[in-house]
């Protein structure tokens, strides 16, 4: 399988990129080909919502950043794996500006698995990140 990991750490050598790594070793044992992309070190802005991938050119970004690079490999890809620290209970913001941003090519038709791999500093995180919305977080504080 093809699998792109996409890293939304701004800490190149990060505890994200550790378990990245550990991902990687794995997977490429397994037999696996892993291709990782630091996306926070990339120059990748957010998505403009002006719609014209969706209603002048099918699948086209006016915006030709290093997304245009990153946009080929999602579609080669077979498993996408989405990497972050958590900051303030969600991924960080360099990470989401790419998910947005794939709004315009919709879903990669090849993508048959995807994973989320987060790393935050406290151990009850991981459970309320992912059950709570962020309102709810917040009127619990
Ligand atoms: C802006 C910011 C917000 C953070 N918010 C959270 C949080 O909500 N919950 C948490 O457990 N850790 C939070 N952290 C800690 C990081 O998630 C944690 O240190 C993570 O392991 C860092 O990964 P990295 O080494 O790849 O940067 C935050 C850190 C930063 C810089």
């Amino acid at each position: 399988m093809k699998i792109l990991v996409l890293n939304g750490s701004p800490r190149l050598n990060g505890n994200t990129m550790h378990m990245v790594k550990a991902f990687k070793k794995g997977a490429e044992d397994a037999g696996h080909s892993v291709d990782i992309e630091s996306v926070a070190h990339m120059n990748i802005h957010g998505c403009l919502a002006c719609e014209y991938c969706r209603t002048k050119e099918k699948a086209v970004c006016v915006q030709k950043d290093d997304m245009q690079k990153l946009y080929q490999k999602i579609l080669e890809a077979d498993m996408l794996v989405f990497a972050s620290p958590i900051y303030y209970f969600t991924l960080s913001a360099q990470l989401q500006s790419v998910i947005h941003r794939t709004y315009a090519i919709d879903v990669p038709k090849n993508i048959q698995k995807t994973a989320l791999i987060m790393s935050s500093g406290s151990a009850f995180v991981y459970g309320l990140a992912i059950a709570l919305p962020l309102p709810s977080i917040i009127s619990l504080l």
